[in-house]
């Protein structure tokens, strides 16, 4: 991780408050999921404390405008239900929201449209288990209409995307091309791309796309902004026609229209659906032995030829898509609502935005096939410093992987493996992430890494486990032996005395002996016991027990408070204590290395040093991460304490104050902001899922 670089440039919370006139189910959250898929298609509506689907531009993850308009004339008077578009000469109303729902998948809406109320479901699909489709850089925007007064009416419907989704700069000169058939897909592109590039980052190359299904009655046009939705306010159909000047982003704004004729609607009108996504190709720039680099792919291309296969495909999917969403939702909030309500919906909001962090990506055999033997899961360090595959975040990240899918968390370590099994890195313990910017990862050769050893080496080696215990394939664990080992041995000897270093938690600054940072040493080496042991290498894995055992003892001496009643933060500074979520580990691997009175001081202990809005992190600040509470409610023995900490994480993500998509990063006072937003260290939430 590491201190964000601009946020202290956008405003991070609303300045007007004023409460919503709608039902928001389970709670209105600081952003709501739109299109969250990949690092690079990330569409959210902003909220603060409370903005309907047309009161707000959606924005990408970062707060910049991402046009997407969407307009819905009922018996010849048009309605906006979409984004704020502007359309001077004409008469529009606002459609009026009644309610917002999200779900683990699915952000829902419900507006009344004068007689006609229309649901407008965007469904960013979750399938895990299914690489073709989890790396499918699409998500779906539905919309239906049912009249509410039992007469039948007349509904058109319309939507646009702009060109501001190809590119973080709308001075540049971008393209497009419309194609026709039994799909119809506006492809934008910029003029002048540059590959694994990012500007404030989007991504600066591929292609946006927006299709809808050649229904008979749908319509198409290209064109400036005021003049495609102008032609569908005034006649509920467009003219099928292209506007080729092709311009900057923001010069009149080229936006790229589709409208539909629902026809005399009564009941429940079939959904009209539209796909928005972006593809780029190649994806990944990774580093390989020997130091030279490979292009790599997303995954899907293994089964289609073209970016128009694809889409028909993902377009002709639709219904199927929502009922194993549906499913999924329902599968999810069965599970998290056993812990309680509001575990359910922290871990809703939470899945998309973990998983729309990571892309699935394959490697080219030297006959040009696809090798699909050779998956890496790349993850973007969203918002804190755009790193990949950073270990500390794919560590927190865990429990989304593990509930959704283990085999996604193998190939998001195998890069790291791979990179650090090549000898490239020159550091004995894991290095800290693949590279400095998404989407090159370069990897750190000459060992300058943001160093946190004992962090990096002890997540290393406790994921490791955690994989092989969870599905029984112990490959990473025999063919990567080598480098677990050496990073146990650093931690044998650098973890139980652990010197001045960062944390995960860099923004609170370096700090030597760290009471938690040890617990996550000691846990590795007693990982790398049962690794050893899992190998068949008896010996080291009975002196590594010895050694984790004989540490834990002189540890609770080390890390005791004189008062007795808690663990400090740093070994003799007696006052000092913080969450000691690096536990949570321990009961995930079933190690029952710590005691039993540890937990049970911890549990008591931060029941006296609650905030408004949740126990601090350590005693350095007032601030908290929503992942480590979540982590440290896995570890306390009552559910007192295991509910306050779920229901502050809620009470924060529910309080109104920010409008950036869900922040792992708060202040327990008064439930303000900090600078981290939309990272994937969510997954974190799921955490009691997988005990
Ligand atoms: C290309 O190479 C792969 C891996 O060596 C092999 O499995 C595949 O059959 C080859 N394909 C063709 C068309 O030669
Ligand atoms: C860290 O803790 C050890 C064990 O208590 C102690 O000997 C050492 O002086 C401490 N280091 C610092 C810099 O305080
Ligand atoms: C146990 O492991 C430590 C650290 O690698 C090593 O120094 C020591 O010699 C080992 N002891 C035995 C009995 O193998």
């Amino acid at each position: 991780m590491k201190i964000p670089g601009y946020g202290s440039i956008l405003p991070l919370c609303f300045a007007s408050v004023q409460a919503i006139t709608w039902t928001a189910t389970p709670f209105n959250p600081p952003s709501i999921p739109l299109a969250v898929r990949t690092p690079y298609l990330s569409a959210w509506l902003p909220q603060g404390s409370g903005a309907a689907l047309n009161d707000a531009w959606p924005t990408f993850w970062t707060g910049s405008i991402l046009g997407w308009a969407g307009f819905v004339k009922v018996d010849g008077q048009a309605y906006s239900f979409l984004g704020t578009p502007n359309v001077p000469g004409t008469t529009f109303n606002k459609a009026v929201q009644k309610s917002s729902q999200f779900t683990s998948t699915q952000s829902i809406f419900v507006l009344s449209a004068g007689p006609v109320d229309i649901t407008v479901t965007f469904l960013s699909p979750v399938e895990a288990t299914d690489l073709v489709k989890q790396s499918t850089p699409f998500a779906y925007m539905a919309v239906s209409a049912v009249s509410t007064n039992g007469a039948a009416h007349s509904v058109q419907v319309y939507s646009d995307i702009s060109a501001e989704w190809v590119s973080g700069n709308n001075a540049l000169l971008a393209k497009w091309s419309t194609s026709t058939g039994a799909i119809l897909t506006h492809e934008v592109q910029l003029q002048s791309p540059a590959v694994f590039t990012e500007i404030n980052d989007h991504t600066q190359y591929g292609s946006a796309f927006y299709s809808t299904t050649n229904t008979v009655g749908a319509t198409y046009q290209t064109g400036a902004d005021v003049t495609v939705r102008a032609q569908f306010i005034n006649n509920g159909r467009l003219p099928n026609t292209q506007d080729t000047a092709f311009r900057a982003i923001q010069d009149n704004w080229p936006v790229f229209g589709f409208s539909h004729d629902l026809g005399s609607v009564t009941g429940a009108s079939a959904p009209v659906v539209f796909s928005v996504g972006h593809i780029r190709d190649p994806a990944i720039k990774y580093i390989v032995a020997g130091g030279g680099t490979q292009s790599r792919s997303l995954y899907f291309w293994s089964q289609f030829q073209t970016s128009a296969a694809l889409i028909s495909s993902f377009l002709g999917d639709f219904s199927n898509a929502l009922s194993r969403a549906k499913a999924f939702d329902a599968k999810v909030n069965t599970d998290a609502t056993r812990i309680s309500t509001d575990y359910a919906s922290v871990v809703a909001l939470s899945i998309r935005q973990s998983l729309g962090a990571m892309e699935v990506t394959i490697s080219k055999n030297s006959n040009g096939s696809w090798n699909t033997a050779d998956v890496i899961v790349f993850m973007k360090e969203i918002s804190s410093d755009g790193n990949m595959n950073t270990v500390d975040v794919i560590f927190p990240a865990w429990p989304v992987l593990l509930y959704t899918n283990p085999l996604l968390g193998k190939y998001l370590l195998e890069g790291l493996f791979r990179y650090q099994a090549s000898g490239l890195y020159p550091n004995k313990w894991s290095v800290h992430d693949l590279g400095s910017s998404y989407p090159n990862a370069l990897g750190h050769n000459d060992g300058r890494d943001e160093a946190m050893p004992v962090e990096e080496s002890g997540n290393m080696v406790i994921m490791a486990l955690s994989y092989a215990q969870k599905t029984g394939d112990k490959s990473h664990l025999t063919q990567y032996n080598a480098l677990l080992d050496q990073w146990t041995q650093f931690l044998i000897t650098d973890s139980l005395i652990p010197g001045d270093q960062l944390s995960t938690d860099d923004f609170a600054g370096h700090l030597v002996n760290q009471t938690n940072l040890a617990i996550k040493g000691i846990i590795g080496i007693k990982a790398m016991s049962q690794i050893a042991s899992l190998v068949g290498d008896t010996t080291r894995s009975n002196n590594y027990s010895t050694i984790a055992a004989n540490y834990v003892s002189r540890w609770q001496t080390l890390s005791a408070s004189s008062s007795g009643n808690h663990l400090t933060l740093q070994y003799g500074n007696a006052a000092s204590w913080g969450l000691s979520y690096n536990l949570y580990a321990d009961k995930l691997l079933k190690l029952n290395l710590f005691p039993a009175s540890v937990y049970d001081m911890q549990t008591a202990w931060y029941k006296t040093v609650r905030q408004p809005f949740g126990v601090p992190l350590d005693t350095r600040h007032t601030y908290t991460k929503t992942d480590w509470q979540i982590w440290t409610a896995g570890i306390v023995t009552d559910t007192t304490t295991r509910d306050f900490f779920i229901s502050s994480v809620k009470k924060w993500a529910s309080d109104g104050l920010s409008s950036q998509p869900f922040g792992d990063w708060y202040e327990t006072t008064n439930g303000a902001p900090e600078g981290f937003r939309a990272r994937p260290v969510v997954g974190g939430h799921l955490a009691l899922l997988i005990l």
